[in-house]
């Protein structure tokens, strides 16, 4: 639940631009005076930089003059190319002579608009830092960098100690800080460091341009340069760090959090991470920031980099290929991952910031939630619906609602009065239920009516303003203080608060909301003091034009830093906070949802991609933005399905629940003044379509499940763009309107109105329709499927097994239910497939040993169940049915496990064996085999 600002600020920026535009074609200048449009196209504050740039324009109106260079350049050192020019003006737009002041081209383009290429770039080697020898270390070499002149940045840092570290074959980590005085260093997120550490002959050669410093990284195999950061100087100045790149290609994938395909645009673009509660839109920095990218080098072969940075940061891209990091804060701490294929990439990168947690079995069932279930009786009823709908639910979810009079741990004494004994019923149907817990506490209580704000008062547990009191903002409650979850205290009062609450009101799992954090004043109730840290000299295009828009002062005091520092973090260390919490508390595995994200964040939470509307845009955009986490280490992910903002339609709601299903978290979440969206409340028609499809989701959960526990133990992703699994399909490459759930289901959605077929790719082998077997035979190409509202289509991979599970209106029964395996014999005729199964929610079961493991495989005209490791957990579960997809002669007899089998079917025109009605113990090995 949030504020939902995005429509009226975005035309705010449009009439503003317009209203520029204006201004200037009064003044009679042309177009051609624009600065260059990567010089502030992205900034949301287009008055206040334009009122900078008509300064600079009226000290300057002389410019039209074709192209001049600085006095000191050599000819020649700007004859760089367009695409490639590197902006020498981010941190304010430039004149002529200011941009000449700085050693800088200055070269004018004709121009269409806003957009393109800067006027003013750095010449070829520009001067920057000189490299000194590289002596070795123990994790590598060192090397000093020294200025011999000051940069036109204040607070230049004039000696850098630079580090290379080749960490495993696949990863070289490099570190560039000041050795003179320690700067900020991002906590929390590299705590666990895996990986080969065999070092001998690794996939990457680095070498160093000395004067000016740069570095080139090479794929060692082919000679392939990777990286190449000549191309612009490096910058290190107490408030802005830059370093530029070229790139190997420009399909290229990440820096999240932003409303994006797959991957992309280099067209001289710019995306900001600056965590910011703000609906989904184009342009705008979200949630989340994920300093990471992965880069498709055309070949099949990929590439990633890391910044484990957590300042405000901008990235520039443009279509040389090449991009320029700009940090204000923090250190260059740079990860580079070798791969070579686009999988490797994210487990390598993975192997820095954790592998993914295990989720508890019952959170992949279907959940429920909307702001608006506005009492016990009412959000009892819902449930009562749906099961009355015999659709699925597993968790029922309450957001703020309950909390009497909107404040955290407490719950409203009238309309929730009799709260724990609803959650008691649920559990007694086999139900989980979810509440939402937001950070900010009320402090506006009087003394001795509020015990978290009292508590934490007296702990010290509260974020605090530049002078040293509590900062108080403005969140659901009121006046609200912000729990520092930097501070060890602040972990230990968070579980008190979690524990006395829990001891109440027995909830699964918590939701926390507002934690970018979000603040409905702009830094605090007495606003923010004028210093370098609020206005710091260079501010990245973030929404609202100022660091502390939509959220605290960034001159606040943390534990561990300033907010300006650790903001980005807030969501990751409240997420800590509460996974070891529940941890403590309940003793089973936690689980957690959190909107704001940071590296890491996947050890401890799932996520959601926020407010998102209830339209088909930002349906179709839920995928890239789903797979994306994937990359980023939060598998757990899902958008709310049929939109949270704005009324959803039937029609949409149907296409949006068939695509949930395939999320890997499914929740269907409303905002409270939209027309409702629970399944039952559409026509027979509608619910019949969402049924099935969250049934379908059910029985296949078992599969599901497995794939997560794959990624919980070796990052494999779970939703995985095409790209990942198909490496050398080129047609791959940008697909995002489909998607696999591991190696093996290939889903493709229906993503506009009123469509009843879907245009779908089938990478090069034979694909199977889960739905009736049917096979379909690709060449590498695209293929129209019928899509009826009632259908979404989704194949099965030659050559896999997926283990499903009879469905249920819960996992607590569905777990109970007999197996089917689906079995899709690849052209060979082979198949492989396993099942991962515990008890579905106890601590560690991998890492203890406390799991079941079975193996499927077939051959030619047998299928076999293998179980390879069992503890009990499997204990009177049975196989019931066996399809086989792709038998191509009519089988005239079946055996299970040596008997002959009476009950079996065959369709001659979709060749598929059915063996009905078996009844065979999963614990033992089962055989099945037809002639
Ligand atoms: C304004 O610019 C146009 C196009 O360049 C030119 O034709 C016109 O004479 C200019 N008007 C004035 C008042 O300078
Ligand atoms: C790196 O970039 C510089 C500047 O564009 C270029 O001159 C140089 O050839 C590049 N080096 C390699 C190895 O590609
Ligand atoms: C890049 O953007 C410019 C300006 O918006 C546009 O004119 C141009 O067509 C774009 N180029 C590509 C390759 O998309
Ligand atoms: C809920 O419904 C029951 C039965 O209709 C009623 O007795 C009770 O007062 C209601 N509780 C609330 C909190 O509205
Ligand atoms: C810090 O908070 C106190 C108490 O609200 C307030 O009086 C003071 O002005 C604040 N300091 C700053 C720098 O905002
Ligand atoms: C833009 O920035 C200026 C100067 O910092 C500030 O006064 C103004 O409020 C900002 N406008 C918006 C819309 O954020």
């Amino acid at each position: 639940m949030a504020r939902i600002c995005c429509g009226p600020l975005h035309t705010l920026a449009l009439l503003t631009s317009v209203l520029l535009i204006m201004v200037l074609k009064d003044k009679n200048l042309s177009f051609a005076f624009f600065p260059s449009a990567a010089e502030w196209q992205h900034s949301s504050n287009i008055s206040y930089r334009s009122v900078e740039f008509r300064k600079n324009l009226s000290s300057d109106v002389n410019v039209s003059a074709g192209p001049r260079t600085h006095t000191s350049l050599v000819r020649g050192q700007c004859g760089v190319a367009v695409e490639s020019r590197i902006s020498c003006g981010r941190d304010r737009s430039l004149s002529r002579a200011d941009c000449e002041g700085r050693g800088c081209c200055y070269v004018p383009l004709p121009r269409s608009g806003l957009g393109g290429p800067p006027w003013c770039f750095y010449p070829v080697r520009y001067p920057g830092y000189k490299m000194g020898p590289l002596l070795p270390t123990e994790k590598g070499q060192r090397a000093t960098l020294a200025r011999s002149a000051p940069s036109y940045l204040p607070r230049d840092i004039p000696t850098l100690q630079l580090d290379v570290m080749p960490e495993t074959l696949g990863r070289l980590h490099l570190t560039l800080k000041d050795p003179a005085s320690p700067r900020y260093e991002v906590p929390f997120v590299t705590s666990q460091s895996r990986g080969q550490k065999d070092i001998q002959n690794p996939l990457y050669d680095v070498d160093f341009q000395p004067d000016p410093f740069g570095f080139i990284v090479r794929r060692k195999s082919n000679g392939r340069v990777l990286l190449n950061t000549t191309i612009g100087p490096l910058l290190f100045a107490d408030q802005y760090l830059q370093l530029s790149s070229s790139m190997a290609s420009s399909v290229i994938s990440g820096l999240g959090e932003h409303y994006t395909p797959i991957t992309l645009d280099l067209n001289w673009t710019s995306v900001s991470l600056w965590n910011r509660d703000m609906a989904p839109h184009r342009n705008a920095n979200l949630y989340g920031s994920h300093p990471f990218f992965l880069v498709q080098e055309g070949d099949g072969q990929a590439h990633g980099v890391f910044l484990l940075n957590s300042n405000a940061m901008e990235v520039f891209l443009q279509p040389a290929p090449a991009l320029t990091w700009a940090t204000v804060g923090g250190i260059l701490d740079f990860y580079i991952f070798l791969g070579p294929s686009p999988q490797s990439v994210v487990q390598q990168y993975h192997e820095v910031i954790g592998y993914p947690m295990m989720p508890p079995y019952w959170s992949l069932g279907f959940h429920l939630c909307r702001w608006g279930y506005t009492s016990t009786n009412r959000t009892r009823t819902v449930v009562q619906l749906m099961r009355q709908a015999k659709i699925p639910l597993d968790v029922q979810w309450n957001d703020l609602d309950y909390a009497d009079r909107r404040r955290v741990f407490t719950f409203d004494p009238q309309r929730f009065g009799d709260l724990p004994q609803m959650v008691e019923e649920f559990h007694q149907l086999g139900m989980k239920y979810v509440l939402i817990l937001d950070p900010g506490i009320s402090s506006a209580s009087p003394p001795g009516s509020y015990k978290p704000f009292d508590d934490g008062l007296k702990r010290g547990v509260f974020i605090k303003n530049s002078t040293g009191q509590i900062l108080i903002g403005k969140v659901w409650p009121g006046p609200t203080a912000f729990p520092d979850f930097t501070n060890p205290t602040t972990q230990d009062w968070w579980m008190d608060c979690i524990r006395v609450f829990h001891s109440k009101v027995p909830v699964d799992g918590l939701w926390i909301d507002m934690n970018e954090p979000s603040n409905f004043v702009e830094g605090s109730v007495d606003g923010c003091p004028d210093s370098d840290l609020e206005k710091p000299p260079y501010t990245p295009g973030v929404i609202g034009g100022q660091l502390n828009s939509g959220t605290l002062c960034v001159s606040a005091q943390q534990y561990l830093s300033s907010h300006y520092n650790l903001h980005n973090l807030y969501g990751l260390t409240e997420a800590i906070a509460t996974h070891r919490a529940l941890l403590k508390v309940k003793s089973t595995r936690p689980f957690v949802l959190s909107r704001s994200s940071f590296p890491g964040l996947g050890r401890f939470s799932a996520h959601w991609t926020g407010d998102v509307r209830s339209d088909w845009e930002q349906l179709r955009f839920s995928i890239p933005g789903v797979l994306l986490f994937g990359l980023y280490g939060v598998p757990l992910v899902g958008a709310d399905v049929c939109g949270f903002g704005g009324d959803t339609t039937e029609e949409l709601c149907v296409r949006w629940t068939q695509l949930g299903a395939f999320y890997p978290l499914m929740r269907n979440h409303n905002d409270r003044p939209n027309a409702p969206q629970e399944p039952y409340v559409f026509s027979q028609q509608a619910q019949d379509a969402m049924r099935t499809v969250i049934t379908l989701r059910y029985s296949l959960l078992p599969f599901l499940y497995t794939l997560f526990h794959h990624t919980h133990t070796s990052s494999r992703t779970v939703a995985r763009p095409l790209f990942l699994e198909f490496p050398t399909d080129p047609n791959c490459q940008t697909i995002d309107r489909q998607f696999l759930w591991g190696a093996s289901l290939l889903i493709s959605p229906v993503l506009e109105e009123g469509a009843l077929e879907v245009t779908a790719y089938l990478p090069p082998g034979t694909w199977y329709s889960l739905n009736n077997g049917e096979a379909c035979y690709s060449k590498g190409q695209y293929f129209l499927f019928p899509a009826p509202l009632d259908t979404i289509n989704v194949h099965v991979r030659e050559g896999s097994i997926i283990p499903q599970q009879a469905p249920a209106l819960t996992t607590t029964a569905s777990r109970r239910n007999p197996f089917t395996l689906i079995v899709a014999l690849s052209v060979g005729n082979w198949a492989e497939g396993e099942l991962f199964w515990d008890d579905g929610e106890s601590l560690d079961t991998f890492e203890r040993g406390n799991y079941s493991y079975v193996l499927f495989f077939a051959e030619e005209s047998y299928v076999v169940s293998k179980p390879v490791k069992l503890n009990g957990c499997l204990d009177g579960l049975v196989l019931g049915e066996v399809r086989v997809f792709g038998v191509q002669a009519p089988p005239t007899a079946v055996w299970a496990n040596g008997k002959k089998v009476h009950v079996f079917s065959y369709s001659p025109d979709t060749k598929v064996l059915t063996v009905p009605g078996l009844d065979l113990p999963m614990t033992a090995m089962i055989t099945v085999k037809w002639s």
